[in-house]
């Protein structure tokens, strides 16, 4: 039994691609838009005013931070991808990696964010919208009376989603053309956010730094690392990329470090234009604007984000599909999952699939729930593919690839950055939260770092591994109990189909061990 769980797939001849019918139409310059406008949307459009206001300024070292946790995902992210260009991401890579349970349990766990998030930025463009016709006297009715009881309907919401169904469904040429003008409209309207800004920012609302302590600023750590998930969507367009393992590699890393700008700049915006405590709204970037007296501006950016939120949309949109395309094509799906259009060479049935996934629940769902869900589901799928490269060091199975993460060895640097931790976490007098609360991830962590001090291994996926187990330990154990009931009802499913439908089922002595 052992053996069928963790058989893996050994090499790129392992992988279905030969049925795939897609179109090869993205270059760096596409990826990296489609990584741009997969990261910066609602995270930093909508709930940076809320971080903010409850951890002033020093919000922006939080941004710094997760940068950095994000890029060491993003090179082993980079990692797999130059060796394996197919659709599937990290379920692809666990695959590889771990063997068919892991991959399992990400390809179910990738439902989190993407398809998850969608709903979260659906209903902040629907926020957004309500906010600009509101300018002009319109009232936007987002819910249904029934026997005097309001029920939540937000029409919005379900509506943009029917329209980057439609793209998607249509095509991979026509969701580029689309996704590349959105993107440079965003860029536009950030560039012209910061340029007016200039003139009204008061750098005295820049202190007190942390006017509420630590605390206060990791209260934000479910949107700030909402706000940076995307740089790994590049990845399940692989098979539509012209030079896959050049270009997905320097475009998950350029996509990161350009949005990590934006966001910095912004948040030094925002904080420095109105006091952080005013700052408790959905629509910081125009708010800012309304406060200083300029509400035609505002209105303009209000427009803009809805077009910028549309882009966000539209990558998780059509990554979805194609982690279930890969699923399907492995067999743990039914294969009318990995059915392409003949005229559109879309996966179309996948895609009206996600569409009705995403457009229901975001009628009814509240967005806290769903960003906070979002975060630990992508922080579990991140830390697989870190432990995914690791894992393959220690037992020596890492293939050539194209791009390889710079070997740091552990040995050399973890223990000065334990002591940097511990230091840390003593000087905010911490240690009571890290015994109790967060008991099982300092075990987890520990461990990580003793075997990868006594084995040597490459420093940067384990401080991806590390950073993300910590940033899913500071979230709130509700979404994190919950996380853990989709789990279990995604083993649920493998165990009645995947299990018995596997294309590996076929491979003589399918084991690995
Ligand atoms: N990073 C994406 C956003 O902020 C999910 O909307």
């Amino acid at each position: 039994m052992f053996n069928i769980l963790f058989r893996k797939k050994y090499s790129l001849a392992d992988e279905s691609t030969g049925q795939t019918t897609l179109e090869k139409k993205l270059g760096f310059l596409d990826l990296t838009a489609l990584g741009i406008a997969a990261i910066v949307g609602a995270g930093i459009f909508s709930t940076i005013g809320i971080c903010v206001s409850k951890g002033g300024t020093g919000v922006v070292f939080l941004f710094i931070f997760t940068a950095i946790s994000c890029l060491f995902s993003a090179l082993c992210y980079a990692q797999f991808a130059s060796h394996i260009p197919t659709s599937g991401s990290a379920y692809t890579y666990a695959y590889h990696s771990f063997g068919e349970i892991v991959a399992w349990i990400i390809g179910w766990d990738l439902f989190m964010e993407y398809a998850v998030s969608n709903i979260a930025v659906a209903i902040s463009w629907s926020d957004y919208l309500s906010a600009f016709v509101q300018q002009y006297g319109i009232l936007l009715q987002k819910y249904l009376v029934i026997n005097g009881q309001h029920i939540r309907l937000d029409w919005p919401a379900f509506i943009i989603n029917i329209f980057i169904t439609t793209l998607c469904y249509i095509g991979i040429k026509e969701s580029k053309n689309m996704n590349n003008i959105w993107v440079v409209m965003k860029l536009l309207l950030i560039g012209a956010v910061i340029a007016v800004s200039v003139f009204y920012i008061d750098t005295a609302l820049w202190l007190p730094l942390f006017p509420a302590g630590l605390s206060g600023v990791l209260f934000g750590v479910s949107s700030v690392f909402f706000a940076y998930i995307g740089f790994d969507a590049i990845t399940t367009t692989a098979e539509e990329c012209i030079n896959p393992q050049k270009d997905i590699p320097r475009a998950i890393i350029a996509s990161l470090i350009i949005s990590t700008l934006i966001y910095i700049a912004l948040t030094l915006v925002v904080s420095g234009m109105v006091h952080y405590s005013k700052l408790e709204v959905g629509d910081p970037l125009s708010f800012i604007f309304v406060s200083h007296g300029m509400h035609k501006f505002a209105a303009f950016i209000s427009l803009i984000s809805l077009v910028t939120l549309s882009g966000v949309m539209l990558v998780y949109q059509l990554g979805q599909p194609r982690i279930w395309m890969a699923m399907s094509r492995d067999g743990l799906l039914p294969s009318l999952f990995s059915k392409i259009h003949t005229r559109f060479k879309t996966p179309y049935i996948s895609t009206v699939i996600t569409g009705v996934a995403v457009g229901v629940p975001a009628l009814f769902a509240n967005i806290q729930d769903i960003i906070d869900l979002t975060s630990i589901g992508t922080l579990f799928s991140f830390a697989i593919v870190c432990a995914g490269i690791s894992y393959m060091e220690l037992t020596g199975s890492v293939p050539n690839s194209r791009f390889k993460i710079p070997y740091i060895s552990s040995a050399k640097i973890a223990p000065a950055i334990i002591l940097c931790i511990a230091f840390t976490i003593w000087q905010n007098d911490y240690w009571g939260i890290i015994f109790t609360e967060k008991i099982f991830f300092l075990i987890v962590i520990l461990v990580v770092f003793v075997v990868a001090i006594v084995k040597k291994l490459s420093l940067i996926p384990i401080l991806g591994l590390i950073c993300n187990l910590y940033l899913m330990s500071e979230l709130s154990t509700t979404s994190q109990l919950r996380f853990v009931i989709w789990l279990i009802i995604g083993l649920a499913v493998y165990f009645m189909y995947s299990i018995r439908h596997s294309k590996l089922n076929a491979r003589k002595g399918a084991s690995d061990t």
